[in-house]
Formats: structure tokens, C-alpha cells, sequence
């Protein structure tokens, strides 16, 4: 039936391609494609001007990617129409976006100009199987739809920290959360995928079917296909996390990096700990350092958070929050509507380095770009410790694009990130940015602690997050298989203008 109607479609599409070919130049023009596509899947196309355009462009998280203006958005409701959606583009050679949550910073990544936009805010089913310890997830879906779904139930997920985000975008970058100790990249934890080929065909991929291919899509970003659906691993924990959220004054800075590096040294011994760690806030007061701990019971009582207790500071906020109530507090501290930037780096867990990269941040950048005078501007550079526990999580079924498994010692994770509201500041505040984590990487590598990994999610469009798989030999070997099995015509390189590509060198 399915198959019936599917040929019909594509008959369909093959006729309405035919009359255009005759009429007007097929070359990838995407307006036409637009209009082939509202024919094909009435309703599901906005065009600019429209009220459904204009609530599509209010739907990413920062304003440098909802300006950008698309020739339309499409929204499938379904893989079926999703099909439809990519057999077109495919066969057009119409350039296009994938979004799912939107709450890439990075332009081009989920909406571009002048191209056709693929929404999948409509494939956001969350179905869980609680007996088998899996949920279904339409990559569509914002994390507090999950959590909302496991809400009083005795599992959790790892998915974003911050509700709104999506659950596409988050998967294919890796995926950081509360439980990377327990469970690694919430990415490890992918127990199918269903994805969209370029040629429209659907595949299922899992552990038993392709699974040597399965690994480039974790942590792959969006270069083998449309990822429709995943089947994700639940965790066997409460879904309630105890919390604490604390604040340092920065006087005592070198003592809470001291606590870092400790804490990531010993995570090993209790992986169910998790650390971020903020130096920053508004531009125009002095930084501040804030943290928030979290453990699946007693973080105050966690001898590896205890590094973080020793430093005198003030316990802002200490409770038991589900995961969805923690989504909403990260939430609200990240509010849509401003410009925003980011880059990361990541250096080994070395004290004398992190001291010196978060001098950096509070003597040269936050004063430079306080210095712009933009009321509300903010910023901070966020340390995120990659434990050992998250690093080697699992074996190789839980192997995976980041290529970090077999790392010896734990790393750091830091993303400068920056939030204000005038496009004027744009290019000051990404060459800073950029000078920064140029500078931090220079000072890491002059201590012998630098390390190639960017961290996709967090990635600005001048870095390059899969440079350290490249130069793994076997890893990399696998990446060019799976691109040759799922991308040979390269349709994910070619008509896509995001910035991180997989090279296709067959
Ligand atoms: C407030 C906030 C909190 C965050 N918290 C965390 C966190 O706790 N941990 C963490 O690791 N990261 C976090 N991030 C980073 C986040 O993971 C990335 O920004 C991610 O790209 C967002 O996914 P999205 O689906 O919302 O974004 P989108 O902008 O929709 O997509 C991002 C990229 O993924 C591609 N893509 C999306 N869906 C698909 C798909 N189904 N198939 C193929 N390609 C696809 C898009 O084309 C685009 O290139 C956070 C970001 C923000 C803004
Ligand atoms: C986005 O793509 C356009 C067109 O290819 C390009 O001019 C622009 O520089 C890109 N922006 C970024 C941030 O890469
Ligand atoms: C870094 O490593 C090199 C070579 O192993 C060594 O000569 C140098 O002393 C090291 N530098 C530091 C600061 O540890
Ligand atoms: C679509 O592409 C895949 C991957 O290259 C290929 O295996 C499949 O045969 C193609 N299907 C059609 C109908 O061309």
C-alpha cells in the first residue's frame, strides 16, 4: 500500500517535472521547487510574507538564524512526506536546510537564504516503550517533550540541558547532559535511527542492520541523510537529579579551577556527578563564576563535587528537580530573540592552562567587548569537564563520530559564547571570539594540553569538528564507507551550505 502510493508520488513528481522542465529551466531554482513541493503536499509549504512563514522564522533560538530569509519553509508531517520532500530536492538539485530545534548559532545550519528549509517541527512523536527501556523520538521534538513524557516516571534521558532545544540538531553533534557520566554522548545511546536518503529512500539503521555504518551518524551531523526518528536508551535512574546551583567570587578563581581539574581527575569514582562551569555575565558588571552541580542523590554528599564545597561560595539554589523542571530553568537563563555566537576548544585537564585561558577571558575579552557599550550584552565562557566515565562509556557498540574513546585521560570543554542584540557588533564579536580561542589554544599547546577536538555542537563556521576523526586512519576509513553507502552523489555536501562537511573523497 505504502509502496503503491509512494510510486504513485514519484510518477506524479516525474509528470510535474516533466511540464516544468519544458517551460522553465530546471537549475535548482528553489522557488520553483517550492511551488512543485505545494502541489505535492498542499498546505505544508509557507512562503515569505505568510503568517506560517513568519511563526517558522520566530522559531530559532537566536536572531542571526531566524533573519535569514529561505524561499520556504516545508513542514512534513511524516517520513512518508518527508520522502516526497527530499526525492524532489534531490531531483531539482535544489539547494536546502534541515532544522529541527533551531537552536543552532551557527548561520546556514538551519536556515539559509534563498533555499528550501525542511522544518521537521511536525515529526515530534514521543512514544515510550517504559518495558523495554526505550523511547521513540520524531527528531522534530524539543527535549521537554521527552522529558515532559517521563515526567514522574522512574527514567531519565540524556538529552539537552535546555528544553527548547531540538532533539536533531543535539543528537547528530553528540550531545552533552547531566547523566554523560553514567551513559556518554546521549549519541551512545542511539539504539535505531530512521533516515531519509537523499534519493528519498527510508532506511532503518541499528545495531543488527548496518551497524559498522550506524557509528558515522553519531555525532556525524547532517551529512549521510535526514535523520527522521531515533530510538533512544532510557536510564535507569530517577528522573529527578539533585541540584546545586552555586556562585564564586572571582577572587577565588584559581581555586575553583583547582576544583575543576580535581574534580575531573577523580570523576571515574562516581560517574553519576556532572559539572558545568560558568566565568561571565553581563558585559557591563564585573564576571561572576557560577556552577551547577548535579547528581542522581546527594550532590552535597558526592566526595567528587566535594573540591567544589571547599571553595568558599554561596549555595544559590539546592533542590530535587525533574528533568523537565531543570530544562525550564536552563530555559529561561537562555531566552530566544538575541544575537548570538559561539566557539569552542577543548585541552586536556590541565590546571595551569584553564587558569590561563580564563585570565584571558576575564582581563582581555570581556573588557574588550564590554567595551562595545551594548546595554544587555552578555557572555561567558563555559567549562565542561569530559570525564573519563563519559569519554569510555560503553564498547564498541556504543562507538561513535566524536572519536574520543580512546582517549588516556580526561579533557575540557569550553564554549566562549556571546548574546546581544546589534547586528553592527557582529564582526567584532566573532573576530574576538575567534582571537580568544586562538589565543587558548596557543597557551594550551605551550603546556602540552591542547587537543583537536571541536565539539560540533558548539562550533563556529570557521571550525572544523571533524578534523581530529580525519586524521584517525580506521575511524576515518569508516566515515568515507558510510558516506559512500548512504551520500554517493554527495547531496548532503553539495546542495547544503553549512559549514561542516565531511569531505566525500571517493
Ligand atoms: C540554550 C541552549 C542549550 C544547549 N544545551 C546543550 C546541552 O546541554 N548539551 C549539548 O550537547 N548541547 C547543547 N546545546 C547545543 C545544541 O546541541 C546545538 O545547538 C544543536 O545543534 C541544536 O539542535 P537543534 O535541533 O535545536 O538545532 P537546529 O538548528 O535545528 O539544527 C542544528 C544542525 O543539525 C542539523 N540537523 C538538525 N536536525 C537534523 C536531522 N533530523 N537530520 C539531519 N540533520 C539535522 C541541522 O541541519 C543543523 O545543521 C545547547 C544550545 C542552546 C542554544
Ligand atoms: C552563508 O551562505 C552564504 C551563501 O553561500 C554566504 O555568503 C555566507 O557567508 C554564509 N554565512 C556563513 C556564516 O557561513
Ligand atoms: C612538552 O613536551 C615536550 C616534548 O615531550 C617537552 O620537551 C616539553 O618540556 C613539554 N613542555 C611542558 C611545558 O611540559
Ligand atoms: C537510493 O540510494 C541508496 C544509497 O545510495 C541506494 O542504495 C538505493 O538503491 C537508491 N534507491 C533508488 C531507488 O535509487
Amino acid at each position: 500500500m505504502a509502496l503503491t502510493k509512494l510510486f504513485i508520488a514519484s510518477a506524479l513528481i516525474t509528470a510535474v517535472l516533466a511540464v516544468l522542465q519544458q517551460s522553465v529551466s530546471l537549475d535548482g531554482d528553489a522557488l520553483q521547487t517550492c511551488a512543485v513541493l505545494e502541489f505535492q503536499l498542499p498546505g505544508r509549504v509557507s512562503f515569505r510574507g505568510s503568517d506560517g512563514y513568519q511563526s517558522q522564522t520566530d522559531s530559532y533560538w537566536a536572531t542571526n538564524q531566524g533573519e535569514l530569509l529561505s524561499a520556504c519553509h516545508v513542514t512534513p508531517r511524516d517520513s512518508t512526506d518527508l520522502q516526497k520532500v527530499m526525492f524532489l530536492i534531490y531531483h531539482t538539485g535544489s539547494s536546502f536546510a534541515i532544522k529541527s530545534g533551531g537552536h543552532s548559532v551557527v548561520a546556514n545550519t538551519s536556515n539559509v537564504d534563498d533555499d528550501v528549509v525542511i522544518d521537521l517541527e511536525l515529526l515530534n512523536h514521543v512514544t515510550i516503550q517504559a518495558d523495554q527501556m526505550i523511547v521513540d523520538v520524531g527528531t522534530g521534538a524539543r527535549w521537554k517533550d521527552v522529558y515532559q513524557k517521563l515526567e514522574g516516571m522512574n527514567y531519565g534521558i540524556a538529552g539537552a540541558r535546555a528544553g527548547s532545544v531540538g532533539v536533531g540538531g543535539y543528537l547528530l553533534g553528540g550531545g552533552l547532559s547531566p547523566f554523560s557520566g553514567i551513559v556518554g554522548w546521549a549519541c551512545d545511546g542511539i539504539a535505531l535511527l530512521e533516515v531519509v536518503l537523499a534519493n528519498g529512500t527510508i532506511l532503518e539503521v541499528d545495531h543488527n542492520n548496518d551497524p559498522d555504518h550506524l557509528m558515522a551518524l553519531k555525532g556525524g551531523g547532517s551529512n549521510f541523510g535526514i535523520i527522521s526518528r531515533a530510538r533512544l536508551e532510557l536510564v535507569k535512574t530517577s528522573n529527578k537529579l539533585d541540584v546545586a546551583f552555586i556562585q564564586y567570587q572571582m577572587l577565588d578563581v584559581m581555586h575553583v579551577v583547582r576544583a575543576i581539574t580535581e574534580y575531573n581527575h577523580l570523576a571515574a569514582q562516581d560517574p553519576e556527578a556532572a559539572v558545568s562551569v560558568s566565568v561571565g555575565g553581563r558585559l557591563d558588571e564585573s564576571p561572576t563564576i557560577s556552577a551547577v552541580l548535579s547528581h542522581r542523590q546527594g550532590v552535597l554528599d558526592s566526595k567528587v563535587l566535594q573540591p567544589f564545597f571547599d571553595v568558599s561560595h554561596y549555595l544559590v539554589r539546592h533542590e530535587r528537580l525533574s528533568q523537565l523542571e531543570l530544562s525550564q530553568i536552563y530555559d529561561d537563563m537562555n531566552p530566544k530573540g538575541f544575537r548570538q555566537h559561539r566557539t569552542t576548544a577543548t585541552i586536556h585537564n590541565d590546571e595551569k592552562s584553564l587558569v590561563g585561558i580564563v585570565q584571558s577571558y576575564v582581563f582581555d575579552l570581556d573588557p574588550k567587548l564590554g567595551n562595545l557599550g551594548e546595554a544587555n550584552m552578555r557572555g561567558g565562557l563555559l567549562i565542561q569537564p569530559l570525564t573519563y566515565p563519559h569519554l569510555h562509556h560503553g564498547s564498541l557498540a556504543a562507538s561513535n563520530m566524536l572519536g574520543l574513546q580512546k582517549e588516556p585521560s580526561p579533557l575540557l570543554l569550553l564554549s566562549a559564547e556571546m548574546r546581544y542584540s546589534n547586528s553592527c557588533s557582529d564582526s567584532f564579536v566573532h573576530q574576538s571570539l575567534t582571537d580568544f580561542m586562538n589565543g587558548a589554544h596557543e597557551y594550551a599547546a605551550e603546556n602540552n594540553a591542547s587537543h583537536r577536538f571541536r565539539y560540533l555542537n558548539y562550533a563556529s563556521a570557521d571550525q572544523f569538528p571533524f578534523e581530529h576523526v580525519q586524521q584517525n586512519q580506521e575511524l576515518w576509513s569508516e566515515v568515507q564507507a558510510a558516506k559512500q553507502k548512504y551520500d554517493p552523489h554527495n547531496v548532503f555536501g553539495k546542495q547544503m551550505r553549512h559549514p561542516f562537511k565531511v569531505q566525500h573523497l571517493v
